[in-house]
């Protein structure tokens, strides 16, 4: 195992060569005549999003495997990692707060009807992660048949459905796991899924705002929708309702709320 293959001494990768440099810098294309400054920034913010997607998806992909196989252990391993992941593309939205609003209006036309709602990959994580809601169908709807990729996670049972299998395989119910005295692998996994979630949420609520500071509340976005009006009631959208639902029966009862 593990034996380093022969190479010939010109086959031998450096950094440029292994990471494709060349390739990967040459994919940046400003459209705007003449070239505006900020545009790049613009195009740098999607495209390494639209990276970490892939990493995100390709996570997505092994920790159905481990919560599949029954393995808390490694579906929390994974779970972590994810949430680091989602941390980092909410994180990075922040360099386009630093865009005026008189400044995006002088490149915006450029786009076109272009529009980050017509993003497979970001339409894969939603149905991997569980949305099946029908504004969630009905915004994938909009643009067609579903791409391959989103297809094929709308066609794969959803995390929350696996994480009540690994429950179920267990003989127990997410109320005892919750009620337990003693913290379990599982209570572990539920509340990283839930950490998950949490930092999804934190991404739409990032960029909502971003969208407000940079066209307003009231623009319509280039891919026609009621641009922040729309983005707002995504927010409260859940990949795991139950895991929310499971909470408020330690509160039920008291007389006198409001
Ligand atoms: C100046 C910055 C940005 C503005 C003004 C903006 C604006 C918008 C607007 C108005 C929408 C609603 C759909 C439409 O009618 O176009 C939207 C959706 C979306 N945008 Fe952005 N956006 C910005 C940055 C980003 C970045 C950096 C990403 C990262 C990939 C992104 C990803 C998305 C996605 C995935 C959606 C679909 C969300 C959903 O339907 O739940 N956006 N954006």
């Amino acid at each position: 195992m593990n034996e380093s293959p022969v190479r010939h001494e010109d086959e031998t990768p450096n950094y440029g060569s292994y990471l494709a440099l060349d390739a990967l810098l040459a994919l940046q294309r400003p459209l705007a005549r003449p070239e505006h400054p900020d545009e790049l920034l613009f195009i740098v913010v999607h495209q390494a999003s639209e990276l970490w997607f892939k990493v995100i998806l390709h996570e997505l992909d092994a920790l159905v495997q481990a919560m599949g196989a029954t393995d808390a252990l490694g579906a929390i391993m994974v779970t972590r990692r994810l949430n680091a992941l989602v941390r980092i593309v909410a994180d990075q939205l922040s360099a386009l707060d630093t865009l005026p609003p008189r400044r995006f209006a002088q490149f915006r036309g450029y786009l076109g009807s272009s529009s980050g709602s017509q993003s497979a990959q970001f339409r894969a994580i939603e149905a991997a992660s569980g949305l099946r809601d029908p504004h969630f169908l009905q915004a994938i709807a909009e643009h067609g048949p579903p791409p391959e990729i989103v297809q094929r996670w709308l066609d794969r049972p959803t995390l929350q459905a696996l994480f009540q299998q690994m429950l179920a395989a267990k003989g127990r119910t997410i109320e005892q796991l919750y009620s337990d005295p003693d913290p379990s692998e599982l209570l572990l996994l539920a509340e990283d899924l839930l950490e998950y979630e949490q930092g999804f949420a934190r991404w739409r609520f990032l960029h909502v705002q971003l969208v407000e500071r940079v066209i307003g509340p009231g623009t319509t976005g280039t891919g026609g929708t009621l641009g922040a009006r729309y983005l707002a009631k995504t927010v409260s959208q859940r990949f795991f309702p139950s895991l929310w639902d499971v909470r408020s029966r330690f509160f039920t009862g008291p007389p006198g709320g409001r």
